[in-house]
């Protein structure tokens, strides 16, 4: 594999090349492989990695500290209450700070534009590990997940229903930049932002991927995969209630998936709801 030696961000799918998506992929299997062999592959030998988290985590903590374990680097956990991102000091002088001292930042924040602040400030690449807007490992994880099952990616109908939020924008984004096809299910007023519409176009045009979208929760038919996300996410317990009345009638369930005419995969990137979706 080529690795680049230029600073790199991974803030948001579209950061990375359809190439340099295939390379990640292809790394993560011989490190799957080398993994069950008990093989040596301390890639990150030495390096320190800063994990900043303005939210809750449960996958996203112990895989990035695990998987810095691994390869040989350390992680360190800066919670809410450490750092108060943005609150006890401004989101650059954070991001310098960090630049100098460690090699690679990861943050899951609120606000998408402070993992863009962090990126343009620390000098050291910087992961976006969920912000209210994206969630891109989650999305190249998934499709990874998808084509070790399904050993391909394009042709794949993979479909998300639910709400149109950081998850389902990142399965957006990748879907049509690697190929595959994505149906988007979401209630009326709940569909994704514009503005990811518009690039998965573009990146849809290229890769030839079919992206299509619907407030019908039954339209599924065809569907390889049938992927949910909870219906209210971090920062949105408040209305917990309201969505719930709302998405009822979304629920990945035996009734909906009878409508696929298949058995599809069904997915989740968790923590799922079990009873709501
Ligand atoms: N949409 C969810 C994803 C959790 C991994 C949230 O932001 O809470």
């Amino acid at each position: 594999m080529a690795v680049s030696m230029k600073r790199r961000n991974f803030v948001s799918v579209t950061d990375f090349t359809v190439e340099e998506i295939w390379n990640v992929w292809e790394l993560a299997a011989q490190l799957k492989t080398k993994v069950k062999s008990g093989e040596p592959h301390r890639l990150l030998e030495g390096k320190q990695l800063a994990m900043i988290f303005q939210k809750p985590s449960l996958r996203t903590q112990v895989s990035f500290e695990t998987g810095m374990t691994q390869l040989g680097g350390h992680a360190l956990y800066l919670g809410p209450d450490h750092i108060s991102l943005g609150k006890r000091e401004s989101v650059p002088d954070v991001a310098r700070v960090l630049g100098r001292m460690v090699d690679g930042v990861m943050a899951r924040v609120f606000a998408h534009d402070d993992v863009v602040q962090l990126a343009r400030y620390a000098g050291v690449p910087v992961i976006n590990g969920l912000s209210d807007d994206e969630h891109p490992c989650q999305a190249l994880t998934d499709l990874f997940t998808i084509y070790e099952k399904k050993r391909r990616i394009e042709g794949v109908n993979l479909t998300y229903i639910g709400d149109g939020n950081n998850v389902a924008a990142s399965l957006l984004l990748a879907a049509t930049k690697m190929g595959m096809n994505i149906t988007i299910i979401s209630p009326d007023g709940y569909e994704i932002k514009s503005q990811y519409v518009q690039r998965a176009k573009i990146d849809a045009a290229k890769s030839g991927a079919r992206m299509q979208f619907s407030n019908d929760p039954y339209d599924v038919a065809g569907s390889d995969v049938i992927y949910t996300d909870t219906w209210a996410s971090m920062g949105q317990e408040a209305e917990a209630e309201k969505r719930a009345r709302i998405f009822k009638s979304y629920q990945v369930n035996d009734a909906l998936l009878k409508q696929t005419d298949g058995s599809p995969l069904v997915m989740h990137c968790l923590p799922a709801h079990r009873g709501q979706e």
